[in-house]
């Protein structure tokens, strides 16, 4: 299937600011190639458009305003806002236990995955926005995970504690380590990418028992096919 050219523009933005930040050969490094890498071959299949968006979603003109307008991130800010119109954003699954502040502060959209515009497995991409004000809750998750920063705000793992990557800012967060993230009093908006790609065999961390935990089910979550895997 071929890719949107909006959704095309965003992932090269995303590829070639990850390249001028990451060294190849570090940890970094190397799950974004396995990313750019799976992401280079065929598109996925492309997903219609859907349900109204969270409340946070207010935030999102000026978190792209703001990003749009520092130099670091401005390319793909721009990119990003030309594909935006066709994401859905959606509350993280469980966001109703962690009660209303969370639930209406945030909105996650998937552009790359099993619920995303492009939707395949291989390789995760999506963004978040947060509401001034809001921490995300803890999570963690058996793939590694680069975030590129386009907005103030700070982000937590459980070895490094609380920090302020500023815009342009590049975060990793290594495979199952407990990570969160939290906004000021401005919206914080970051892309997320997630190399999966153990189906090709060159994840050897990944224990075999995770290899199916997209399609686990957590215990006491509602089956049918609207659940999704939470990773943000
Ligand atoms: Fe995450």
């Amino acid at each position: 299937m071929r890719r949107p050219e909006a959704l095309d523009r965003v992932l090269d933005a995303a590829r070639d600011f990850i390249a001028d930040r990451v060294e190849a050969g570090t940890p970094p490094g190397d799950a974004a190639r396995r990313i750019f890498d799976s992401l280079a071959g065929s598109a996925g299949v492309i997903a219609p458009g859907g349900a109204p968006p969270p409340p946070a979603y207010r935030y999102l003109p000026s978190a792209l305003e703001r990003a749009r307008a520092a130099p670091e991130v401005s390319s793909l800010a721009d990119a990003f806002a030309a594909l935006e119109p066709e994401l859905t954003w959606v509350w993280r699954s469980d966001s109703e236990e962690h009660g209303e502040t969370f639930r209406d502060g945030h909105a996650n959209a998937w552009l790359v995955g099993p619920t995303g515009l492009e939707q395949r497995s291989d390789v995760l991409v999506g963004a978040s926005l947060l509401a001034p004000g809001i921490r995300y809750i803890d999570h963690h998750h058996p793939p590694e995970e680069l975030y590129i920063v386009m907005s103030e705000g700070e982000w937590y793992r459980e070895d490094r504690g609380w920090h302020a990557p500023g815009i342009g800012g590049v975060v990793y967060n290594p495979s199952d380590a407990v990570h969160a993230m939290r906004s000021g009093p401005e919206p914080l908006l970051a892309l997320w990418l997630l190399p999966v790609g153990w189906k090709t065999g060159d994840f050897p961390r990944a224990p075999a028992r995770d290899a199916h935990w997209m399609s686990r089910r957590p215990a006491g979550r509602s089956a049918g096919p609207k659940w999704i895997p939470d990773l943000m």
